[in-house]
């Protein structure tokens, strides 16, 4: 696999090729494939009709358009076809969970486990299913390292605990947990289990029917696509015994004045005109990404992480959080004296894109003693070259805020 190659295909670095821009923010969203983008002209501008309703031709281009990216997130994933609904994102994906299955089937005397790594997407809709079933809530510990606690997830795996709700890998951390043991031990207390994918889907292999998982949840902005468009997978079952989250069009059976019936799995969850430029220029992605192979991708990201690592471990004034983590191509980081939101400002002027803050995940920054971070994150566009740039970058800007 040639980088550069693959860096031409973002349009992106074309517009910036005179200015030294590196982008390392890619948890946040990655940058968008050409394909993606051609793909997202070619549906306004040749047949930019609505899909599921009509038999004209461009419509019947436009619904089959649609449908093929359900099928290929489907063989993707390795789920049936309508096992795939496409949301707003994943934050979209845990909600219509949280209002769909969470109200129904939950109550005071149960629990719903989730981890002090979440996201607040993972934690948001579930204090409020709490608040409206009375379940609890509960968190299963983080070690001093960042890793999950495997001791305390499983003494904490009790017979109440309906609902495990848990990020594949950290945001901030970037810590990879170990979801295949986490869900067979969940299965062994009868409990449903939904894995937050945001992070890890475009560079770790997800078979759903291997892992066993009720739900999974990841965005296309995350995988080189348009920003709009997620997906929720269930279980075909579980799906089936699940009332609507959205109400209107095209999810319904019949209506009449005063009463409905719902459309089958995936029609029910697809309320309204969706995004459907965005999901079929989502397919574009799932074939890139397919075409050069998760495992090269994802071998690729373990050794820019590395070298990230290895060059920030180097200087004693740098905290990593997490360090010796197994990780994804993720590091968070503070520098003794220099605020992250400066730090990040500062790096931006030399104009390498980095996150600063709370990354949206507030009980991990306490576990941590702090309020926000540096992040910097990497995908298959960044190469190891550029390290020398950020390298040089980072002394400067260490130097100007001491
Ligand atoms: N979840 C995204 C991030 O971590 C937005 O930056």
């Amino acid at each position: 696999m040639i980088i550069k190659d693959i860096k031409n295909q973002f349009p992106i670095f074309k517009k910036y090729k005179d200015d030294n821009f590196l982008y390392l923010d890619s948890a946040s969203t990655t940058l968008k494939h050409k394909f993606c983008i051609s793909k997202l002209n070619q549906y306004n501008e040749e047949y930019s009709a609505n899909i599921h309703r009509s038999v004209y031709p461009i419509a019947e281009k436009a619904t089959n358009e649609f449908e093929s990216t359900r099928f290929k997130v489907s063989k993707f994933i390795n789920s049936k076809k309508e096992e795939v609904i496409f949301t707003k994102n994943t934050t979209e994906g845990i909600n219509l969970v949280a209002y769909s299955w969470g109200l129904k089937n939950l109550t005071k005397n149960d629990t719903i486990l989730i981890t002090k790594m979440e996201h607040h997407s993972n934690i948001i809709p579930w204090q409020f299913v709490s608040k409206k079933t009375g379940c609890k809530l509960k968190y299963v510990p983080l070690n001093d390292d960042g890793s999950l606690d495997m001791v305390a997830y499983e003494s904490m795996l009790t017979k109440d605990v309906k609902l495990v709700s848990i990020i594949h890998q950290s945001n901030v951390l970037g810590v990879i947990n170990p979801i295949s043991d986490m869900i067979i031990k969940a299965r062994q207390n009868d409990s449903f289990i939904l894995i937050d994918a945001a992070q890890s889907i475009s560079h770790i292999k997800i078979d759903v029917q291997s892992l066993d998982c009720d739900f999974l949840v990841f965005s296309g902005h995350k995988m080189f696509g348009p920003t709009g468009v997620g997906v929720l997978y269930g279980k075909l079952n579980i799906l089936n015994n699940m009332d609507p989250f959205l109400y209107g069009g095209q999810m319904i059976d019949q209506v009449s004045d005063l009463d409905s019936t719902w459309n089958d799995i995936p029609m029910r969850f697809e309320a309204g005109t969706p995004n459907i430029a965005e999901v079929i220029a989502l397919g574009e992605c799932i074939d890139f990404i397919s075409n050069i192979g998760l495992n090269t991708i994802n071998e690729h990201l373990n050794n820019i992480t590395n070298s990230y690592l290895e060059l920030l471990s180097r200087n004693t004034d740098i905290n990593i959080y997490g360090k010796k983590l197994n990780r994804g191509p993720v590091i968070s980081f503070n520098i003794n004296g220099i605020h992250s939101y400066d730090f990040c400002q500062i790096m931006g002027q030399y104009n390498i894109s980095l996150r600063s803050g709370n990354h949206c995940a507030q009980p991990l920054l306490n576990h941590f003693n702090t309020n926000s971070s540096s992040r910097i994150s990497f995908h298959i566009y960044n190469e190891i070259d550029e390290l020398n740039f950020f390298e040089d970058s980072l002394k400067k800007t260490i130097k100007l805020l001491s």
